[in-house]
């Protein structure tokens, strides 16, 4: 009995122990990009509610004030910010740069007696204080008051960037983000370290940004009539419908908004997409276009165009403004220099992406122009636009940056590309010297599904997290110097409100962040899972939604030697995939794969499930026989 009794105990010891080395490795040091060097001690700090942020470079106050403003909240603390040498947190601006760490990397050392960082710029300060929040218990991320004792781990961490430009990029054209929403949508991207909103602020379906002298684009090209369902398909604006959906951003707010995100270290980079995706301000001011067609309006998502196998397409309304027209560029003097104005920027995206070039071929001024170019291919016609808003910018003290279609006509040197459309792009851009940030469909675009299509809200692509893992900016055979680095793409046709903006985004973008600031050799698919289960409770806690789809399974099917066959992928380590094909709910007591499978004829549902440490964790994913022929039509 009493040997039992011991065996038990022993038993119940080693149970413990192993479930708590996986517990206490999670908690202890987490972080989410994977910092440089790590080096955890024993020993803890604790902060106390009489703690002290001190300062001693001015420079440093805002940040002080915005760690502590993250510590009151959830602590109910005082923690008081102050100009002098010893307190509890010291944040350090180096007298003497350490060029190791560069403008935005940081030193931080936590001892039991107290918490240095250091850094040679405030923005180091800023991503020093990032990592510094998620040392402590997640419970950190709480909009409310909660007792907790908030302990974190003696350590001492050297980090850097890899890439300077870290980014987001987020469309409010296709659907409004209010103020707050992209602030908010800020707040969550600095957390991860991420320093660059893209700001996608026209196209078709709205224009966003107040033009003074313009007023037309937000009075009218920045509402539309509202519908509802999957993007593409809707009905076209009826006689006399009002459009009610949209919104735009005074001037003033712009500022507030600019002024919010370089507070936070974030580079707001508008696109004001040219010559292409142009209907809200074609709808304003019709003469913009060739077809000069004054019943065109804010698309309101409505099919619009015929895309090819080929990549090609037509548009049959006219979206593209006309390169023969004086009167245009006087409008893109207007338009680039009043946003110019309204945002620091170093950069300006003025699109050049899927550019119809029909109507130019039809229209007798832009074959005029075509003569005097001496060419007869339209696409000079965008090449000449373009040179055009090029001096436009640099009168206004600014760089051009477009998609990658901008190759395609001759560019300045001092042009930089945004790759999305393939990687061999970037190279032929790398090739002609230009600067590139790394956003390719394959990798980067934040709008596709990222779990099972019939789980997820349905899209015409798919980009699994672990694919957006696996991407290493730099392609091969590409020098680094030309990387200014990557950004994901939230592109917004299908998705109406934040809450959906952050299940796009998240865990993506925090893998993203992972490939455009840790070390490639710092990078390990499995580690990144195991601390994506704490970044998770963190946003449960921060109320920030995510997606959980790496526990789903990833289904192929496919023909082989005329029968159907199924082979099933997991994402996320250590998980069990279970399946029925005889109309049975799987669990752990069903089939369990192990190997690619033929499905029978006839009828079949096929439904899968994953568990882990023998529960349930992804989807339940049913594929009706339906649902298994149009796979196989599309393998
Ligand atoms: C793009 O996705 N059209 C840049």
């Amino acid at each position: 009995m009493r040997s039992l009794n011991l065996l038990f105990v022993l038993m119940s010891v080693l149970i413990f122990c192993s479930c708590g080395s996986r517990v206490e490795a999670e908690n202890v040091v987490s972080i989410i990009p994977q910092p440089v060097k790590v080096e955890i001690k024993t020993g803890t700090w604790e902060l106390m509610p009489n703690a002290v942020i001190v300062y001693k470079n001015d420079a440093a106050r805002s940040v002080a004030q915005m760690l502590a403003e993250n510590l009151r909240k959830p602590t109910g603390f005082s923690v008081n910010v102050k100009n002098a040498k010893n307190g509890d947190i010291r944040l350090v601006l180096n007298e003497v740069a350490d060029s190791l760490i560069g403008d935005e990397g940081y030193a931080l050392f936590v001892s039991s007696n107290g918490v240095e960082i250091s850094a040679n710029k405030p923005a180091g300060l800023f991503y020093g204080v990032q990592t510094f929040m998620q040392l402590f218990p997640k419970e950190i991320e709480s909009k409310d008051l909660l007792r907790v004792k908030w302990t974190i781990p003696v350590v001492r961490i050297t980090d850097y960037p890899r890439f300077k430009w870290r980014g987001l990029m987020l469309d409010v054209s296709r659907h409004f983000f209010t103020p707050e929403e992209v602030e908010a949508y800020i707040d969550e991207m600095v957390k991860a370290k991420m320093n660059t909103l893209h700001w996608h602020l026209t196209d078709d379906n709205g224009w966003r940004v107040e033009i003074k002298s313009y007023p037309k684009l937000t009075e009218v090209g920045a509402w539309r009539v509202e519908r509802y369902g999957a993007f593409g398909t809707y009905r076209d604006p009826q006689p006399g419908e009002p459009a009610t959906y949209g919104g735009f951003y005074t001037q003033d707010e712009i500022r507030k908004i600019v002024k919010y995100a370089e507070e936070r270290f974030v580079t707001i980079m508008p696109e004001i997409d040219v010559p292409g995706h142009s209907m809200a301000a074609i709808a304003s001011y019709p003469y913009l276009c060739c077809t000069q067609d004054t019943s065109i309006k804010v698309n309101p998502g409505t099919e619009f165009a015929t895309w090819y196998d080929d990549g090609s397409f037509k548009m049959f309304i006219d979206n593209t403004l006309n390169p023969s027209d004086e009167r245009v560029y006087e409008f893109l003097d207007s338009v680039y220099s009043e946003v110019s104005a309204l945002f620091p920027s170093e950069y300006i995206h003025v699109g050049g992406d899927e550019c119809y070039m029909g109507y130019w071929e039809e229209n007798a001024e832009c074959q005029k122009l075509m003569k005097q170019l001496n060419t007869d291919d339209p696409l000079k016609l965008s090449e000449y636009l373009m040179s055009r808003v090029e001096k436009i910018l640099e009168k206004n003290g600014k760089k051009m940056i477009g998609w990658d279609e901008i190759l395609e006509g001759e560019i300045a040197p001092s042009t930089a590309v945004m790759n999305w459309q393939s990687i061999e792009k970037a190279k032929e851009a790398a090739h002609c010297g230009h600067s590139i940030v790394m956003t390719p469909t394959s990798n980067c675009y934040l709008d596709y599904m990222q779990g099972d299509p019939s789980v997820e809200p349905p899209v015409y692509a798919s980009l699994r997290l672990k694919t957006c893992y696996e991407f290493n900016p730099v392609p091969d055979g590409v020098d680094e110097k030309y990387i200014l680095g990557g950004q994901g793409n939230l592109w917004t046709e299908q998705v109406a409100t934040l809450r959906h903006a952050e299940y796009m985004t998240y865990p993506r973008a925090w893998a993203l962040a992972e490939d455009f600031w840790s070390p490639d050799a710092r990078k390990d698919w499995g580690d990144f899972c195991q601390r994506l289960e704490n970044q998770f409770e963190r946003a449960d806690i921060a109320e920030v939604k995510y997606s959980k789809a790496l526990y789903d399974a990833d289904i192929k099917i496919f023909q082989k030697n005329g029968r159907k066959w199924c082979e099933i992928g997991t994402e996320a380590p250590e998980l069990e995939v279970y399946y029925t094909m005889d109309g049975g709910m799987p669990d752990s007591f069903s089939e369990k794969y192990s190997e690619a499978f033929e499905i029978p004829d006839g009828p079949v549902t096929l439904r899968v499930i994953t568990y882990r440490d023998n529960k349930p964790i992804g989807h339940l994913i049913t594929l009706d026989p339906k649902i298994i022929e149009e796979r196989i039509a599309v393998n």
